[in-house]
């Protein structure tokens, strides 16, 4: 019986010690009425609430979790290294192994530099971009994600708009929209940043045209400017390579994180030699930027990305979801639109503008063991097999049939409907 007496004690004291209770992506504030905001376990495809509860986690850690939470290669890999040496005076010789093995399986990169978020390794692109040749705008795809900085976060609070006065917005997979604004920024074009796939939150996701990709590398080069795609989300799920090798183009600067480190903290810039004169100009750093432990978990989980099916596994079980969920929504008489890649499944319901269907539906399989998002892109696991995605089906089938019966009374989430209308 799902309960969830502990996690809202929790919240009641960390409404008393932790601004707004929680903050960032990891607060619950836009998830359904009653998904648990506290976790105490991790392992394999599960997460384990504060009350007990068990969940096939459909979110992995909004990523990181690639292998499996725990997986046993890597967790050895990070007990031997925590007794030799982690954060110090400084780095271990793992970083240059781990630059090799970056650079051996990225086409595009010569050369890596690590960080710990992803939002590092954005905002160093966008520091190397402008350091290339001492230019200032620089394109993002409207609506794009690539981390919580200032030039990017998605919320106004704290915001000014000189954070963003040389930035310039353009439409994805819209070459048009692309030419436009690298003409706006005429010869001050710095760079041009490119997400792998449309990943907004809310919306169908949209695989990049590879004509819009050749558009982009093309202006890069007319400009002399830097292409960078952002792989923080998409990293590792759609090829072992970056991203843009699936529709043949090379950027020469990507950013990475999230699964790199299969859940420790780590993320990376990796860039061509166009890029390097730049990338040894700019001073970034962070007190544990060169820590060992999540290199040598990135060692391990590279090594595991080259020398298994890890990939072709975690695609197959994306499509088994996918078409489960497509089955059961025919069954049941509602109408899904599942869009982007099978490794990063988004599932939206048709008619439904205020998402009151979709989050009835994800609470009502979150409380029967299956962790959804309602608006966000989800993210597959190697771990996943397919008795988890049988017992996914088994929760989802009632899911579906529990709003099919509640449909008339289910109500739009408060706090979501504020920030639709902002
Ligand atoms: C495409 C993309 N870029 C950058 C980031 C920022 O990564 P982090 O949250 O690790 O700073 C994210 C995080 O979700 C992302 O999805």
């Amino acid at each position: 019986m799902w309960r969830n007496t502990k996690d809202r004690e929790l919240r009641d004291r960390a409404a008393e010690v932790i601004p707004g209770g929680m903050y960032g992506h990891q607060s619950t504030a836009m998830m359904p009425e009653g998904f648990p905001q506290f976790f105490t376990g991790a392992k394999g495809t599960r997460i384990t609430d504060a009350d007990g509860n068990e969940y096939i986690d459909y979110m992995c850690a909004y990523g990181p979790n690639l292998l499996g939470y725990q997986q046993p290669d890597v967790m050895r890999a990070v007990a031997e290294q925590q007794g030799r040496i982690d954060a110090s005076t400084g780095p271990s010789p793992l970083i240059v192994d781990l630059a090799e093995a970056m650079v051996g399986m990225i086409s595009h990169a010569d050369w890596a530099m690590f960080c710990k978020n992803g939002a590092d390794a954005t905002m160093m692109a966008l520091m190397i971009a402008r350091a290339y040749r001492d230019k200032r705008k620089v394109l993002v795809a409207r609506n794009a994600y690539h981390g919580s900085m200032p030039w990017n976060t998605p919320r106004p609070a704290g915001v000014v708009a000189e954070d963003r006065a040389h930035l310039i917005y353009f439409d994805y997979n819209d070459t048009q929209s692309l030419a436009d604004a690298a003409k706006q920024a005429g010869d001050d074009l710095a760079g041009i940043f490119a997400a792998p796939f449309r990943h907004d939150t809310f919306a169908d996701q949209s695989l990049p045209d590879a004509e819009y990709a050749r558009t982009a590398r093309r202006i890069a080069d007319e400009y002399d400017a830097l292409l960078i795609v952002d792989d923080v989300r998409a990293g590792l799920r759609l090829c072992r390579d970056c991203s843009w090798e699936t529709v043949g183009v090379r950027p020469d600067l990507s950013a990475w994180g999230k699964v790199l480190g299969n859940g420790q903290p780590i993320s990376a810039l990796v860039g061509n030699n166009r890029a390097r004169a730049a990338a040894s100009r700019i001073f970034v750093t962070g007190s544990f930027w060169f820590a060992a432990v999540p290199m040598a978990a990135a060692i391990e989980t590279l090594r595991i990305v080259r020398e298994s099916d890890y990939l072709e596994r975690l695609t197959a079980i994306g499509e088994q979801f996918r078409a489960g969920l497509a089955a059961q929504a025919v069954e049941f008489g509602f109408g899904l639109r599942q869009t982007g890649p099978a490794a990063t499944p988004m599932v939206l319901f048709e008619d439904d503008p205020d998402f009151r269907l979709g989050y009835g539906f994800c609470r009502e399989a979150m409380t029967r063991g299956v962790y959804m998002s309602p608006y966000h892109n989800m993210f597959m696991n190697a771990a996943m097999t397919e008795t988890d995605v049988a017992q996914t089906l088994e929760a989802t089938g009632a899911a579906f049939e529990a709003i099919k019966k509640s449909r008339a009374s289910l109500k739009p989430s408060p706090v979501l409907a504020a920030l639709m209308e902002a």
